[in-house]
């Protein structure tokens, strides 16, 4: 059994390693057993985070579950890129064989109910109530971490993915400044400016489609507004309107001002330039004030932002957590360890310093964090949230992934009208 199971898993990893680097990865382990092991001596966890700040704040997380259960050995076993796509691919991989972490990164919502659907996640609505966790977070984010009124998974911090941050120097020597009610038609009127004065507009990462995915997605809420955003997922609101195809020309506009190299480059890799004067602006989701802090960037100084320039101040949310597996959990008492960590404020307190993001929790103290967080968490209580689909949060897993194919053929083909007809076909078939 444990022979054939290793078969199995070495088979399936090796179908998914071409596209990904497995740091400390103990994929080709078997499982303890099939009902799963109850040890607390070891935990294995897998997500995205690779890059400086993402490393930097997981050992955050590493260290607090450690603190709380002396002696536990913890294998960190993400998978880089941006996003998660190469991640998520090895986890199915590990699914599939029946060899899972013991847990694993996720979005809520959306994604969360593709793994429920599956039958691969836990219910952890036990834990839930035992700790009273759903008082200790604002509603809309206790909600997303469940899927008909169970809960699945444990909110980790909360990321906002529509911010423009923006390089000081290089808007003020091209006499331009950017202001988020100019809405799109004024950002994009800056940006030439920018080109005329000589700089590349936009730093741009896309090596991992999310990058590109999500200054689509910011470009389209911007156009479309937060209601009728929601509706495209309802199916109530067509991506056959013309706002849509306003938002795709913008976007075909803003990549010609990017930089040519885009998809040769990642998306810290892209902060990092903007924030070194090569260009003016960077689209990303916040975890870009975590990797430019990392980068030993200075706020204010080396990097400025504003929220993507719209009709409204929406927040755009991109929520991180974990969840454990429904069935063959190696280590379910140090899975359970490291879920409570998760949870506890002054863990996310920490994590969010390094992060970029705020903490889930309510009663977490941000008085510490930065200036820009501060914003965000009062943002967040008033903007209009809506939540992201280059991060499969607004809808399934499944959607999402027609999305970036869709985005990854027009970055080639420039095609509107068959970037509109694919995606208005998957709206009527996937979303009924
Ligand atoms: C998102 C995730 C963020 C950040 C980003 C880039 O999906 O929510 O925490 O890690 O990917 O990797």
């Amino acid at each position: 059994m444990r022979v054939q199971n290793k078969l199995k898993i070495s088979m399936a990893v090796a179908a998914a390693a071409s596209l990904m680097t497995v740091t400390g990865c103990s994929a080709n382990q078997p499982a303890g057993s099939s009902t799963g092991g109850s040890g607390t001596d070891k935990l294995e966890i897998t997500s995205w985070w690779t890059s400086g700040s993402e490393a930097d704040a997981l050992n955050v997380l590493i260290d607090g579950v450690k603190k709380t259960s002396p002696g536990l050995s913890v294998d960190n076993a993400a998978v880089s890129g941006g996003g998660g796509a190469n991640a998520r691919q090895a986890l199915a991989a590990r699914l599939q064989a029946g060899s899972p972490p013991d847990s694993w990164q996720l979005h809520p919502a959306g994604q969360l109910k593709s793994y429920v659907d599956g039958g691969q996640v836990a219910d952890l609505t036990d834990l839930w109530t035992q700790n009273d966790w759903a008082s200790k977070l604002p509603k809309d984010v206790a909600e997303a971490q469940q899927v008909n009124g169970k809960y699945y998974t444990v909110p980790i911090g909360v990321h906002r993915g529509n911010v423009l941050w923006t390089n000081p120097a290089v808007l003020s020597k091209a006499n331009v400044k950017i202001d988020p009610a100019s809405g799109v038609d004024g950002l994009i009127t800056a940006l030439k400016q920018v080109q005329a004065s000589g700089t590349t507009p936009v730093c741009l990462g896309d090596k991992d489609i999310f990058a590109s995915a999500e200054l689509l997605e910011s470009i389209i809420m911007s156009r479309t507004g937060a209601e009728n955003y929601k509706k495209l997922f309802t199916n109530e609101y067509s991506f056959d309107a013309p706002e849509m195809k306003q938002a795709l020309e913008d976007y075909k506009t803003i990549l010609s001002l990017s930089n040519k190299d885009h998809s040769a480059i990642t998306w810290d890799e892209a902060v990092k330039k903007m924030a070194n004067g090569s260009c003016a602006v960077s689209l990303m989701g916040d975890w870009a004030y975590g990797e430019l802090l990392n980068a030993k960037k200075t706020p204010g100084k080396d990097f400025a932002w504003v929220t993507f320039p719209g009709k409204e101040d929406i927040f755009d949310y991109v929520g991180d957590g974990f969840s454990i597996p429904a069935n063959n959990i190696p280590h379910a008492d140090a899975a359970k360890a490291w879920l409570t960590t998760l949870m506890d404020p002054k863990i996310q307190t920490e994590f969010a310093a390094k992060k970029g993001s705020i903490p889930a929790v309510t009663n977490a103290d941000i008085s510490t964090l930065s200036q820009y967080q501060q914003e965000a968490a009062k943002s967040f209580a008033k903007a209009s949230v809506v939540s992201s689909l280059a991060h499969g949060q607004v809808t399934t897993a499944e959607f999402a992934q027609t999305y970036a194919d869709a985005v990854s053929t027009f970055n080639g083909s420039g095609n509107i009208d068959a970037f509109m007809a694919s995606m208005t076909q998957a709206q009527k078939t996937q979303l009924k």
